[in-house]
């Protein structure tokens, strides 16, 4: 199979900006949130690609982008060849069935008043899957039996699953259209940890099974590590690094990367104690505002006089031991860095603009984080 045969969704420049408006009287434009700013990143057929980053990075913006449930401001999507931003009506409609999410709190996203087979009955008829009542009971009695569901659950109500049952369900209902893609946004996050490993094991089994390529997104770096062939690091609207799985956990060359990775607990003690740390001050920059230049550079331990701070850095295969020829960084410094050339400094605290006019501007990013060893993201 050649490369682009391979690919299944292939997004270019991709912007979504929102705008944040002020006034009572004019509803005045007095910004933009760059949730999403200028994103490059291709999935392949079959694998899992998991996108981490922290909280108001602009996970699940590009989540839904890719969905097309959030219209780009730029850029395109392209989905199997076809460019989806330009679908239209039942266009829309057929190629939609073949992307489907799975949400975080499947409580919420799964309505109360119906039962789990009037839920999935409803996902089957906006597809008009549902024309023959006998076909549609055997799709229904498979779809459980593929979650690990008793057909009985099938006339219950969302309340009376436990979060793991409900998050089965949630599954099953984005399954039942026979999608290629599913965008997971934190499918285990909400659960036990007891729990998650079900659900996971559930969704890769599924893929196994049915071919599937997910995008999932999720804080904890454990999980992310487990499920993906491919990790995407995104910072403040922008991918800063992209490799595979096992890869960037041996090799992350982008310092935000390094701090993520060094915040992660190490259960043998000997390394624990010796390993690298890097603590990050500064707090997260305002996406309605971001640094000029690198978008890290004003928390970046490694960043230099020149080019960090006025020339945004671009995606990169970067020669460097250990990093194969798929492991991209958008870091001007990435080998000087890996070469132990360049040495951390101290990060001076600098002032944070939150953007927009100065008034009537809603709070766009969550309270400001410092990263601390063993946070989860
Ligand atoms: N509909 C919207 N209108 C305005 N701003 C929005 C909207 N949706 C998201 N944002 C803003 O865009 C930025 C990115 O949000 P997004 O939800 O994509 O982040 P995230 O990485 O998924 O965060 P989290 O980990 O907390 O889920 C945030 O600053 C958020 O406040
Ligand atoms: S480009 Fe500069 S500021 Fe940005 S990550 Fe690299 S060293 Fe740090
Ligand atoms: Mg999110």
């Amino acid at each position: 199979m050649s490369e682009s045969a391979d690919i299944l969704v292939e997004v270019r420049g991709l912007e979504v900006h929102f705008p944040i408006k002020s006034g009572i009287v004019f509803d005045r434009t007095v910004g933009h949130v760059l949730a999403v700013d200028g994103v490059d990143l291709s999935i392949r057929r079959g694998e899992t690609y998991g996108l981490v980053g922290e909280s108001g990075c602009g996970k699940s913006t590009l989540g839904k982008a890719i969905l097309n449930l959030e219209p780009p401001t730029a850029g395109s999507i392209v989905f199997d060849g076809v460019d989806i931003a330009s679908l239209k009506g039942e266009e829309l409609r057929r190629e939609r069935k073949r992307f489907q999410m799975v949400f975080q709190d499947p409580l919420s996203s799964l309505d109360p008043r119906q039962t789990v087979e009037s839920l999935l009955v409803e996902g089957l008829r906006a597809h008009g899957m549902d024309t023959d009542k006998a076909k549609t009971r055997a799709r229904l009695r498979e779809l459980m039996s593929a979650v690990g569901l008793p057909v009985a659950a099938l006339s219950k109500y969302p309340h009376e699953f436990s979060g793991g049952q409900r998050q089965r369900v949630g599954i099953a209902r984005a399954l039942s259209v026979g999608p290629d893609l599913i965008v997971a946004d934190e499918p285990v996050s909400a659960l036990d940890v007891s729990i998650q490993a079900q659900v996971i094991n559930l969704l890769q089994d599924l893929q196994d099974e049915l071919g599937l390529t997910y995008l999932v997104v999720a804080h904890d770096l454990a999980v992310v590590r487990h499920i993906s062939d491919r990790i995407g690091v995104m910072y403040l609207g922008g991918l800063v690094e992209e490799s595979d799985g096992a890869e960037l956990y041996d090799v992350p060359l982008h310092p935000y990367t390094r701090a993520l990775m060094s915040a992660v607990p190490v259960p043998d003690p000997q390394v624990e104690d010796t390993r690298e740390q890097i603590l990050l001050t500064g707090d997260l920059p305002s996406p309605a505002n971001p640094p000029t230049g690198c978008r890290f550079h004003t928390r970046c331990p490694w960043r230099q006089e020149t080019l960090c701070d006025t020339e945004r850095p671009q995606l990169r295969v970067v020669e460097v031991e250990g990093a194969s020829a798929s492991h991209r960084v958008a870091c001007h410094w990435a080998e000087q860095i890996a070469a132990g050339e360049i040495q951390q400094h101290e990060v001076a605290p600098t002032l944070v603009d939150q953007g927009g006019s100065g008034f009537g501007v809603p709070d766009v990013t969550e309270p400001p984080h410092q990263m601390q060893a063993g946070d989860a993201f």
